[in-house]
């Protein structure tokens, strides 16, 4: 089953085509990063316009770069949400005008379901079941997954995503949008044991996060200790927050008794993470599955795969359903 994938619910626009049989045959990406930088965040009505000027030559690109017609497609998934509305508007209207003229099926696939899944776009993917830890710029999650479909969550943040603690912190110390990525790289310039930071909720003795109490104390160690300590308290805030991070996620799989792990989104990329993760996750015999680098954040690749599975799955577009139950007030206005 050949199936496009488009994605626009932030600040990129990407586009892939996933083949069941044969995996991922092209990606393209359009981030928009350099576009939002100088308003210190993504500017929805930008982010929108910007997803419609891309999204066509994106998608002749993909179809060029695998050899493939629009008119072998068998199906296509867009992301439905969440993110914001007017930039998934772009996605989802094309996505469902392409489908409709070609006769074949449109799947709207959950963001984070995408981000979750993204790690089995491999030639090695992990087996069901999986605890997975999903940390992006809007969410910071441990779910229990036992399919594609089946999840269970294990907690969650109480506060700030994880993505955001490290795009505030970034924006305290002076680094530009998104601030992740910079942060990371000024802390491996820092020494992370010349502050220390609080590792909220740590030992809370459940699966949830806190991060803006990490963010309220860096504030006040930037106050104390000027700009000139920016790297060693950059290394100090990724220290802190890889902790909890690492605690928490081994501590979920002990819970659910899962011997693998599976790290998504954009924070996935952090280096920190990954290395403390797997050494941590090494000595309790439990193995970690990353993405590839570039599909921890956005893309269009794991929207594509997300949307194979569910449309493998998919009762055929002519079904219909009747509602034996069916309240009256439940109806849309016309
Ligand atoms: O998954 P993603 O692309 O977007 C959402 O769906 O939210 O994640 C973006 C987030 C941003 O907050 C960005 O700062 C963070 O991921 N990020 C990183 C790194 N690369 C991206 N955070 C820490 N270290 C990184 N290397
Ligand atoms: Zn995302």
């Amino acid at each position: 089953m050949l199936v496009l994938g488009v994605e626009s619910s932030c600040d990129e626009t990407g586009v892939a085509l996933y083949d069941s049989a044969r995996g991922l045959l092209a990606h393209a990406l359009h981030s928009q990063i350099a576009m939002h930088n100088d308003y210190g965040g993504v500017v929805p009505e930008l982010a929108s316009r910007d997803h419609i000027r891309r999204v066509l030559p994106l998608t002749r690109r993909v179809l060029a770069e695998s050899g493939h017609a629009l008119s072998e497609l068998d199906g296509i998934a867009y992301t439905q949400g969440p993110g914001l509305a007017g930039a998934l508007l772009v996605g989802a209207g094309m996505a469902r005008a392409l489908a409709y003229s070609l006769g074949v099926p449109a799947v709207g696939v959950h963001h984070l379901e995408g981000h979750l899944l993204s790690p089995l776009i491999s030639d090695t993917p992990p087996e069901f079941p999986f605890v997975a830890l999903l940390v992006s710029g809007g969410h910071t999650q441990l779910m229990h997954v036992a399919g594609v479909g089946r999840y269970a969550l294990l907690g969650e943040t109480l506060d700030d995503a994880a993505g955001e603690a490290f795009d505030k912190t970034a924006q305290l110390l002076g680094l530009g949008y998104p601030g992740g990525p910079a942060l990371s790289k000024l802390a491996e310039a820092g020494d992370a044991t010349r502050y220390m930071l609080p590792r909220p909720m740590l030992y809370s003795g459940d699966f949830d996060f806190s991060f803006s109490g990490l963010k309220t104390a860096v504030l006040t160690l930037v106050k104390k200790a000027g700009p000139e300590a920016a790297a060693d308290i950059a290394a100090a805030f990724q220290a802190a927050a890889v902790d909890v991070l690492v605690g928490k996620s081994l501590a979920a799989c002990v819970h659910s008794g899962a011997k693998r792990l599976v790290v998504a989104g954009g924070v996935g990329a952090n280096r920190r993470l990954r290395a403390q993760l797997s050494a941590e996750a090494a000595r309790r015999g439990i193995e970690v599955f990353y993405p590839r680098l570039e599909f921890c954040t956005d893309n269009g690749a794991m929207i594509a795969y997300a949307g194979a599975q569910r449309l493998a799955h998919a009762a055929p577009d002519l079904a219909f359903a009747v509602k034996p139950r069916w309240e009256l007030a439940a109806l849309d206005a016309v």
